[in-house]
């Protein structure tokens, strides 16, 4: 047959055009909800109809409007968390409830009820730590946490449930309306609400379940400050919202979006947190449909209990910060994560969705991308580029262009004409090569993947019944059904080295597209009466597409080692739990200083919620950096998890030694700092994979009791040792940097002086400099040089910061294993070492013991930072017994110490004494 013949689309041209994307008004499900103002819940429980298990508490609530019977069922999680599913009693229909999200199902713990009368019911957790409160009449739920009320719920009465119907009798499409000028004023209304369909410019969603929104408030007690929920190109502190401005949770591609906008970009999770000094509080709203969310703080009054009478009773101030969460369709399925701890709330979270993937080692190198690099040639030249510049690299990235018209899995024939001898060429230089592969299939009968796909029946449909087309990069295009667990196997085999012709194992993937991006579709996206697999409509699980997109493609690239090898896969959507899956990445950002700025607030904010592996296209995709700012988010980038440069199809080339010599100059001095800080990143990555703790982290997770940290978002931890203050100000001569923890020490990173402070500091600042201080108490191990790639620094020697803290001690770790295996995991192969200094000895230990994996590696130099005076000597203490004197050199002005030519096994226990 013919292939058809489409037009391929070259280049989104115009940045964000308004009309395209929804205000929160122009959304009927909001618009509905918002019908709905605080007050006395329409809700009442029925506590006669209290069960309970092992499992929950289950009772029914109803509407007293429309006497339509809910089933509440709370269930208390191992670890702190409560789980609160509120879902019709017999619905017309099964209600979507989000699978494979959750890593298993949740261990319970039995609840017990502990009081229970006509209007009240108590249930008391099995530590008897946390009592949940149910009024019956209106219906509420208030948690409480060792006799202080946390949360309450439905507190302003905002539970909102749209039970199933049946469709009206007689009713007609907008279309038929206009058709037969019958649109009459209960119509128009009707319309107006959206219950059954919903129109937006020329776009119309057919709703064949009809209105199914769901909706809750919850009242967070004592708290101001709350953060989460991305992806906004928001500030690190979610904002009060106001009428049609919520933040929303839809994934869309937004080219050239703005900043300080609530809209949502490309990946939604649905998980948010609140933070006063002693406590942290998560609310995990398991819900992949379009969900908005209002926040709302304001100052209370509260009663402080006395034992004095009631007229002495004193009252106080207090914040409480309201949150609405509203859901187009779904159930109410909430998990309330009771910390008490920032790190526990992550742990708490991850036990529901899971960690972050280990990356293999490479992927934390530095990544090359251009949208295109335009052929072998090209390729060839770039990567020689770094080598003569001196610069280190790891991946180069392919765009859209190295296919065969946009046909994912293929290589454009005559620039690509022999892909593996190109990575042949990059697996001698120990490098890799990425390439992107869209969830969109052109339509064309000769492509296989399309042929397949279609004879296999795995496109999603369109409310008809048809294959859902839309258009994409390659013209028209179908749109694989990652949520059918069949299409997902079928999708990860074709990343077998057979099937992929031209792909060997140093190709990885870039997910793109996958919110899934269509052209010409109501803001850029798939209809949402689109069908997917099991008769789900899109709406239901629009959130997810590109998590299963990101899913489907690692376990291709894990199956296609034989489950040997680690995937590395980046996708722009995302969703709760994609961090199993890979990295993430902000889309298309403006090569502005803003942009740069709302980069750190906006990966901060990935990182609370799981998703540690995430980074912003350094430069800026869009336009043209000055150099100065690219010089900047170089430096910037060289400290932030995922470090890839990259540039739009109209960008001028970009390559780091492009903008002459003095910048060249510093940006290799900024990638070559990533790569001596490696070892430290890479034990960084085992702990946010083994312990849930992210890599960025906002100051306020380190420094929980300190008001002043809570809004910080120009700085983070990097770990718990590092403080990054990237210059994000054009011509900066100076940064104000808060340098937090009233007896903590800091050391400049690279100079070892110990800082004035801590507290607010005005530090002077030329091109060269990237802010970085050493927190007291820390010991962090770097290379002492650097290589062409990862891979050639397996062999380079190590060099420990050992950062005094007041009581001149320290501790770091190592992590290490074979950087690309999953020979950690199945056989111990991985080495976890402890460094620990005190009382004048540093000692270097094992921190697990099941580690079986040895390294011939050396620490070489050893640097103590705040020593306070001059030892008289340093003696060395080996493992079998043998001792020896070390030469040493101390520098005053700084009170550093520095040991040399040590050759110590990192993998040994030893010591070193300062005498
Ligand atoms: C959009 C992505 O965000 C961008 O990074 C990519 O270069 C283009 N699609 C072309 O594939």
């Amino acid at each position: 047959m013919e292939p058809a013949k489409h037009e391929e689309i070259s280049v989104q041209d115009e940045t964000m055009d308004k009309m395209k994307f929804k205000k929160c008004s122009q959304i009927a499900f909001y618009r509905r909800q918002k019908l709905l103002h605080p007050g006395k819940s329409l809700y009442r429980a029925l506590l006669d109809s209290v069960t309970l298990s092992n499992d929950n508490v289950k009772f029914q609530i109803i509407n007293e409007a429309n006497k339509v019977p809910l089933l509440v069922e709370i269930y208390e999680i191992e670890g702190n968390i409560f789980r609160v599913k509120i879902n019709e009693v017999a619905p017309l229909r099964t209600r979507y409830e989000v699978p494979d999200v959750l890593i298993k199902e949740p261990t319970t713990k039995r609840l017990s009820i502990t009081q229970k009368e006509t209007n009240i019911l108590v249930l008391t957790s099995t530590n008897e730590d946390h009592k949940l409160h149910i009024t019956a009449n209106p219906f509420q739920i208030e948690l409480e946490s060792k006799d202080e009320t946390i949360l309450s719920m439905n507190s302003r009465g905002l539970l909102y449930f749209e039970h199933l119907q049946p469709p009206p009798k007689n009713s007609k499409t907008a279309a038929e309306n206009k058709e037969d000028g019958s649109a009459d004023s209960a119509k128009e209304n009707q319309k107006d609400l959206g219950l059954w369909q919903e129109e937006f410019g020329s776009f119309l969603d057919i709703k064949a379940s009809g209105p199914s929104s769901v909706g809750l408030d919850f009242s967070l007690h004592g708290f101001e400050h709350i953060y989460g929920i991305p992806e906004h190109a928001e500030t690190l502190l979610l904002k009060n919202t106001s009428d049609d401005d919520a933040y929303r949770l839809y994934n869309l591609d937004i080219y050239g979006h703005k900043i300080h906008d609530k809209i949502g970009i490309y990946g939604s999770v649905p998980f948010l947190l609140a933070h006063k000094p002693n406590r942290t509080l998560g609310i995990f709203w398991l819900n992949s449909s379009e969900t908005l969310v209002d926040i709302s703080t304001k100052a209370v009054m509260e009663h402080i209990p006395s034992r004095s009478p009631p007229e002495t009773t004193k009252q106080r101030v207090v914040p409480q910060t309201d949150v609405r969460w509203m859901s187009e369709s779904g159930i109410v399925d909430v998990f309330l994560l009771m910390g008490p701890t920032a790190f526990d709330i992550f742990k708490q979270y991850a036990q529901l969705t899971g960690t972050q993937a280990l990356p293999p080692f490479f992927s934390l190198g530095y990544h090359q991308c251009r949208w295109n690099y335009e052929d072998e040639q090209d390729v060839k030249s770039v990567d020689a580029g770094f080598d003569q510049h001196d610069i280190p690299y790891d991946v180069m990235w392919l765009d859209i262009e190295h296919t065969e018209g946009k046909r994912y899995f293929t290589w454009d024939k005559k620039r690509f004409q022999n892909p593996r001898r190109m990575q042949e060429l990059l697996r001698k230089k120990k490098r890799k090569l990425v390439v992107i592969i869209d969830p969109h299939i052109k339509i064309d009968p000769a492509y296989t993947i399309y042929s397949q796909g279609k004879s296999k029946d795995y496109f999603v449909k369109d409310r008809n019944g048809k294959d859902f087309e839309g258009v994409c990069w390659p013209g028209s295009s179908c749109y694989l059904d990652f949520t059918n667990p069949e299409v997902r196997e079928w999708y990860a085999d074709l990343f077998a080295f057979q099937t992929y012709k031209g792909s060997t194992d140093i190709l990885f993937v870039w997910n793109d597209m996958n919110e899934p991006s269509v052209f010409k579709g109501a803001e850029l996206t798939m209809q949402k009466d689109a069908v997917h697999h099991g008769g789900w409509e899109h709406r239901e699980v629009h959130n997810l597409y590109g998590f299963y997109q990101q899913m489907a493609t690692a376990e291709g690239l894990i199956k296609r080692s034989g489950g040997g090898e680690r995937p590395f896969v980046l996708t722009r959507s995302f969703f709760a739990g994609s961090q199993k899956y890979g990295a993430v990445w902000t889309g298309d950002n403006t090569a502005d200083w803003s942009y740069l700025k709302i980069s750190i607030p906006m990966l901060l904010t990935l990182s609370m919620v799981g998703i540690s592996f995430c980074g912003a296209d350094v430069g800026g995709f869009i336009g043209n950096p000055e150099p100065e700012l690219l010089v900047r988010w170089y430096q910037a980038g060289a400290y932030q998890p995922f470090f890839r440069g990259h540039a739009s199809l109209n960008s001028k080339r970009r390559e780091p030694w492009l903008f002459g010599e003095k910048n060249t100059q510093i940006i290799r001095e900024a990638i070559r700092e990533r790569y001596s800080l490696l070892p430290y990143l890479y034990t960084l990555f085992y702990r946010t994979h083994a312990e849930a703790e992210p890599l960025m982290r906002p100051l306020w997770v380190e420094f929980p009791e300190e008001l002043e940290t809570f809004g910080v978002e120009d700085e983070y931890m990097l770990g718990k040792a590092l403080l990054v203050h990237p210059v994000t100000e054009q011509a900066a001569t100076e940064v104000g940097v808060l340098l937090p923890g009233s007896d903590e020490v800091w050391y400049d990173f690279r100079r070892f002086i110990r800082m004035e402070g801590p507290g607010k500091l005005k530090i002077p600042v030329t091109l060269e400099s990237i802010p970085v201080f050493q927190r007291g108490g820390s010991i962090i191990l770097l290379k002492t040089a650097v290589g062409k790639s990862i891979e050639w620094m397996t062999a380079i020697s190590y060099e420990l910061h050992v950062a005094l803290d007041s009581k001149d001690s320290a501790v770091g770790e190592l992590y290490l294993d074979d950087g690309h295996s999953f020979q950690y995991l199945h056989k111990k192969q991985f080495l976890y070492r402890k460094f620990t200094f005190h009382e004048n000895r540093l000692s270097s230990s094992c921190a697990d013991g099941n580690g079986q994996y040895s390294t011939e590696c050396r620490v070489e130099r050893v640097l103590i930072l705040g020593v306070r005076q001059q030892p008289i000597s340093v003696i060395i203490n080996y493992q079998d017994g043998k001792n020896k004197d070390i030469i040493f050199t101390y520098d005053d002005k700084t009170s550093t110490l520095t040991l040399e030519k040590l050759l110590l096994n990192v993998g040994t226990n030893w010591e070193i004494c300062l005498k």
